[in-house]
Formats: structure tokens, sequence, C-alpha cells
């Protein structure tokens, strides 16, 4: 069963509740305090373009992607109507080319988790950093195993008024820190399922990648702060620049 096929048409009603402004905002925090002046951003794992909207109104040139061609065309879909802009490719981030380069880059809502093995997620990594300019930056966020292990996925909302109602089991594996969620959703009359996999990528392996791919300086952050990560961070925000 594919995961953000039968969902994508519905993922931004799904998400209505999710702080997109607020993730911008954190965004946008980051770059400050990192002294970084981005003027063209791409967005990795773009889904249907929710960010890629608030940047782009922003006044940055935006370019975005995902694996997914549904996304993709949800995000189209926006795009034909608000014209910001904003340039959307189907493209698989374990092998990139865009055959161009950005200031910076940006991946958020746990889109990482996705590439569900190391070779993959090291890839994806130096893939973005192949399409940074010198002195680019990359801010990306990850689930962290503490998520998978307090059951963040086990959620439903089957209220009759929810104008979409869904039931989500996870099944976590410690052992490969990967998780299996089982997704069921229900939109009108319209009933259909998805299956999303995951995995809890290390701080050490991601840092090896980060350096693999060529990034000299990494910061993290338990996410929505500026604090660094905990025992409990459920989440992790990096912030890494490209080397001199
Ligand atoms: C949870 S969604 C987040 C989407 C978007 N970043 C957001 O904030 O709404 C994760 C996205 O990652 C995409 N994805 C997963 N694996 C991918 C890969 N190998 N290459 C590109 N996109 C991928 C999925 O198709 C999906 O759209």
């Amino acid at each position: 069963m594919a995961s953000f096929g039968p969902i994508a048409p519905h993922y931004d009603l799904l998400m209505s509740n999710v702080p997109y402004d607020m993730w911008a905002g954190y965004y946008r925090l980051l770059l400050a305090s990192h002294h970084l002046n981005p003027d063209t951003l791409l967005d990795v794992c773009c889904g249907t373009g929710s960010v890629a909207e608030f940047l782009a109104d922003d006044g940055y040139i935006v370019e975005g992607f995902d694996i997914s061609e549904a996304m993709i065309a949800e995000a189209r879909r926006k795009e034909e109507k608000a014209q910001r802009g904003i340039k959307y490719h189907v493209a698989d981030a374990t092998c990139l080319d865009l055959g161009k380069k950005f200031d910076s880059a940006y991946s958020f809502f746990d889109s990482l988790n996705y590439i569900t093995t190391l070779e993959g997620v090291t890839q994806a990594i130096i893939g973005v950093g192949r399409h940074l300019v010198e002195n680019g930056s990359f801010i990306f966020d990850v689930n962290t195993a503490y998520a998978f292990e307090e059951r963040m996925f086990d959620q439903k909302d089957m209220r009759k008024r929810a104008a979409i109602q869904y039931d989500w089991k996870g099944d976590y594996d410690p052992a490969n820190r990967i998780i299996r969620v089982d997704m069921k959703f229900w939109r009108d009359d319209e009933e259909f399922e998805e299956v999303h996999v995951q995995r809890a990528h290390s701080d050490e392996e991601i840092r090896e990648a980060l350096r693999l791919a060529g990034f000299a300086q990494v910061r993290a952050y338990d996410s929505y702060t500026m604090d660094p990560p905990n025992r409990k961070s459920d989440r992790v925000h990096y912030v890494v620049k490209m080397a001199d």
C-alpha cells in the first residue's frame, strides 16, 4: 500500500491543525540566529508545498521536490491558482539531480525519516549538499527514537463532525528503529488506507552523513526552541552549513 497516494488530495485538510506558519517562523528564526541570508531555497520532500508557500510569500525564490506524484500534483494545483512562482519537481531524494544549486535547503515534518535505510538517508544528505552553493546551508527536522517509543503515531479522530476521520496504529521495532504505521482514513463516503514506514536515524548517523556530504558546522535543537536536544526530544532540528 503506497504512502502519500490516496491521502494526497486530502493532505492539507488532514493537516489543517498543523501550525505551518509557526514552523515557517521558526525557520526564519534559525536562519537569522545563524546569520544566514539565502535568496533561493530548495524544499526537500515538499509534500503539497505548505511551507514553500509561506516562504515564497516572504519573498524567497522557492523550488520543491517530492517523490510522490500525487503530493506534487496537489502542490502544483495550488500553485496554478495562487501563482507564487514556486517550481515543483517529482524526484527521489536518494538520487537527486535537479541540475542546479540553491543558497539553502530545508526539509520539515519528519520527511527524512521516511527514507528508511542508513544508506538512503546518507545519499539524500549528500544529494542535498551537491545542490547547495559554497557556504550553502541545510535546515531539517527528524523524529527521534523517543517519539516512536512514546507511540506518537497512535492517533485517531473519529468524531462524526471531523472533516476527515482517521485511525492510526504504529508498530515500532527498537532493534532497527523502524516504525510501521497502519493508517485508515474516512472522508465523506470514501474509505482508504495507507502504510507509512519511518526510521529513527540516530544523531551519530546523521552527523556522519553530514560529514560525508561536506557539511562542517552542525547545530542541533530541541524542535521549536533554541535549546539543545534532550533525552525527551521527540523531534530535533539541525542547522548545518557547507564547509568554506
Ligand atoms: C510527512 S510528509 C511532509 C511533507 C512536507 N514537508 C510538509 O511539511 O508538509 C513527508 C513527505 O516526504 C516525501 N518523501 C518520502 N520519501 C521521499 C524521497 N525518497 N524523496 C522525496 N520525497 C520523499 C513523501 O512523499 C511526503 O510528501
